[in-house]
């Protein structure tokens, strides 16, 4: 079947549900009165039932009991790197957008071939910055000509959902730039800090193929056509490729891969956080508006729930997830150890006031309940107790703020990370 054909039959599909385009149903609940009693697992207790009592004890034993828990029952076991995995600098340009930028193209080759699955990466760094550069990683959601006006960035040949400029599933030049306002690269790079992002969709196109495009059949074992019930949906291959892309940046002498900061939007929020949870060298971990299977406890049933997340996009987590539709309160973990699991790392949860679909408060306190595994480490973690007021962010080592408008990545957000990264990383300013 071809993918325009899938979207238009998942479209018919979520119609017959009641649902609309955007996988928003009618029935959703918006009513804190609404939100049942439940009890959240508690990310300091062993399975066992002892208590975790030292930083040692939670890196040791409870930070790979709940890794293998999410791993089991939420996003899928991903696989380690492939060895064929190669990368092919394209260009280097030293005067790019008028002057201010170093501008690299790069190809991450998955498997090494030049007509297998592979990912570009653009890359923009500070001219004046003194090298090695820490940069911002994240994917995007209609490649990467469309987070720029650079005309030098090639449009992306990749299947790409409907969207401006999108003609038959193929972006075309109308597209440049259509992401550019949620990507703040002029202030990305007078901060002193570099960006890096790729289109989601080299590494698996988001729609529902039976995982047949994009990486995950380069791990297929003899006779294996799918993945097994606990191993990676679309999720985890999308955070799969970040660690690539970080596995690019330790190779590159101008990008300081042990100051890279991953994040995202929405569903590459998840993404963001899977990534930073599964691969500890991102150095900072940051989750813009991510909702449901993002930073949003699943044990809230407040906008979206696990249901509804599975039945719009059953490609994204594994199949065991489906296990917890109708059914939180049996899930082993909730998203606060999600968060948990980025300790000692600083972590950034940030909410839209208008976006309840996301569950602002859901996020807010799955950040407040990581607090006491950063404690352990005799860090800050959150301060704040209660909700902060709209745009009054809360920086501790988790740090969180609710913005006034609409669910997306505004100039608002980037100046808060941007804070956040240099609070985190004094040492070495920008020239
Ligand atoms: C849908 C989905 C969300 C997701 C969002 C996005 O609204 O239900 O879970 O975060 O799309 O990625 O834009």
């Amino acid at each position: 079947m071809i993918p325009d054909m899938k979207v238009g039959i998942r479209v018919c599909v979520l119609a017959a549900c009641g649902l609309s385009l955007a996988g928003q149903p009618q029935d959703v609940n918006y009513d804190e009165a609404r939100v049942p009693a439940y009890t959240l697992p508690d990310p300091l207790v062993l399975s066992s039932g002892e208590r975790v009592t030292t930083a040692e004890m939670w890196i040791e034993r409870r930070r790979p009991e709940l890794l293998r828990l999410f791993e089991t029952h939420v996003y899928g076991k991903m696989p380690p790197p492939l060895k064929q995995t190669s990368f092919r600098l394209r260009s280097t340009d030293r005067q790019a957008l008028g002057g201010k930028a170093v501008r690299k193209l790069v190809t991450v080759l998955f498997d090494g071939r030049e007509d297998g699955p592979k990912m570009d990466l653009l890359i923009y760094l500070p001219v004046w910055a003194r090298r090695p550069v820490p940069v911002f990683v994240g994917l995007n959601f209609q490649g990467n000509h469309a987070v720029t006006s650079d005309p030098a960035v090639p449009i992306s040949p990749s299947w790409m959902r409907p969207g401006k400029g999108v003609v038959n599933n193929r972006a075309t030049e109308e597209s440049r730039g259509a992401e550019a306002s949620r990507w703040a690269i002029d202030r990305i790079l007078a901060r002193g800090y570099g960006l890096a992002t790729a289109y989601y969709g080299d590494i698996d196109p988001d729609f529902d193929d039976g995982f047949q495009n994009g990486i995950h059949p380069l791990f297929y074992k003899p006779g294996q056509s799918r993945p097994e019930p606990d191993e990676w949906g679309s999720l985890g291959a999308w955070a799969w490729g970040l660690s690539r892309a970080l596995d690019y940046f330790e190779t590159d002498k101008d990008i300081d891969a042990r100051r890279v900061a991953v994040i995202g939007h929405s569903r590459l929020g998840k993404t963001a956080l899977w990534a930073g949870a599964t691969d500890t060298r991102f150095a900072i971990v940051i989750s813009n508006n991510s909702g449901c299977g993002g930073a949003a406890l699943s044990r809230r049933r407040f906008g979206e729930t696990v249901k509804r997340i599975n039945t719009a996009f059953p490609h994204w987590f594994c199949d065991n997830f489906n296990q917890y539709n109708d059914n939180e309160d049996a899930l082993p973990v909730d998203q606060h150890m999600l968060i948990a699991l980025m300790a000692p790392r600083p972590v950034y949860v940030a909410s839209a006031q208008e976006d309840l679909w996301a569950d602002p408060k859901g996020e807010f306190l799955a950040a407040l309940h990581a607090d006491p595994v950063y404690r352990l480490f005799g860090l800050e973690g959150l301060p704040a107790r209660e909700m902060p007021p709209v745009n009054q962010p809360v920086m501790g080592t988790i740090g969180y703020h609710i913005r006034t408008g609409k669910h997306d990545v505004t100039e608002y957000d980037w100046e808060q990370y941007l804070n956040f990264a240099d609070k985190h990383d004094a040492k070495r300013r920008p020239r």
